[in-house]
C-alpha cells in the first residue's frame, strides 16, 4: 500500500456526475488495459483501436509506456518497486480519464499481476477491461524494433522483461489477443467488436 502522506485532505464530490458526463459523451468511460511483453504490439493495437473509435465518433485516448516514462513518470526505472509505482500512477490517471468519459487505452508491459489487480480494484465492475496481447517471447524477440532484446541477451541491459525479469500473464483477462498469428488490423477489430457487444459504445 502506498503511504498516504498528506493529512487534512477531504474528498470532494463533483457537481457534474460521472453519469452526466457519460450522457454528454454519448457513451461510457472505460479503461482498456493492454498488457504484454515489450514489442508484442500493445501500443500499435491500442493506437489502431483509438483511431477506429475516433472514426466512429467516440472519445478515446491512449496512454503509452514510453511517452509516460518521458514525462509524468520520468523519475521511475524498471525495478519491481518502480514498475509498481509506474502502474499505480497510470491506474490513477486512467481512472480520471475514464471518469471524464473517455475510452482510455493504456499500453504498458505491466508485468506483475498484483499491480494490475490493484488498478482493477480502483474501478467499478465492467469499467476495467484487461486485454492480454499474447505474443511469445520468440515472436517479440524476432521483431525487436528497438534492439532491446539483443542488448538484454548480451547482458548490456539488466532486468529486461522476459529475459531476466518476470512477466506474469493474466489469468482472468476480459480479452486475449493472439498476436503470434494475427495482424494488427484483425486484433484491433476484435477489440472494437468486444466493445460493441459489451454495450460500451452505445
Ligand atoms: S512497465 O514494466 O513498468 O509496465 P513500461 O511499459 O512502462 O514498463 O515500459 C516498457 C518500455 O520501456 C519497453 O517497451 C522498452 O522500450 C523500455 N524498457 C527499457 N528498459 C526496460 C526493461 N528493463 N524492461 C522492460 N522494458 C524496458
Amino acid at each position: 500500500m502506498t503511504e498516504q502522506k498528506a493529512t487534512n485532505v477531504t474528498w470532494h464530490e463533483h457537481r457534474v456526475s460521472k453519469e452526466d458526463r457519460f450522457k454528454l459523451m454519448g457513451h461510457k468511460g472505460a479503461v482498456l488495459w493492454f498488457t504484454g511483453l515489450s514489442a508484442c504490439g500493445k501500443s500499435t493495437v491500442a493506437n489502431t483501436v483509438d483511431h477506429l473509435l475516433h472514426e466512429l465518433g467516440k472519445h478515446s485516448y491512449v496512454l503509452d509506456g514510453d511517452n509516460i516514462r518521458m514525462g509524468l513518470n520520468k523519475n521511475l526505472g524498471f525495478s519491481a518497486d518502480d514498475r509498481a509505482e509506474n502502474i499505480r500512477r497510470i491506474g490513477e490517471v486512467a481512472k480520471l480519464f475514464a471518469s471524464a468519459g473517455l475510452v482510455t487505452l493504456t499500453a504498458f508491459i505491466s508485468p506483475y499481476r498484483a499491480d494490475r489487480d490493484k488498478v482493477r480494484a480502483l474501478f467499478q465492475p465492467g469499467e476495467f477491461i484487461e486485454i492480454y496481447v499474447n505474443a511469445s517471447l520468440e515472436t517479440c524477440e524476432k521483431r525487436d524494433p528497438k534492439g532491446l532484446y539483443k542488448k538484454a541477451r548480451a547482458g548490456e541491459l539488466k532486468n529486461f522483461t522476459g529475459i531476466d525479469d518476470p512477466y506474469e500473464a493474466p489469468e482472468k483477462a476480459e480479452l486475449v489477443l493472439d498476436a503470434n498469428t494475427k495482424g494488427i488490423d484483425e486484433l484491433a477489430a476484435e477489440v472494437v467488436a468486444f466493445l460493441k457487444n459489451g454495450g460500451y459504445l452505445a
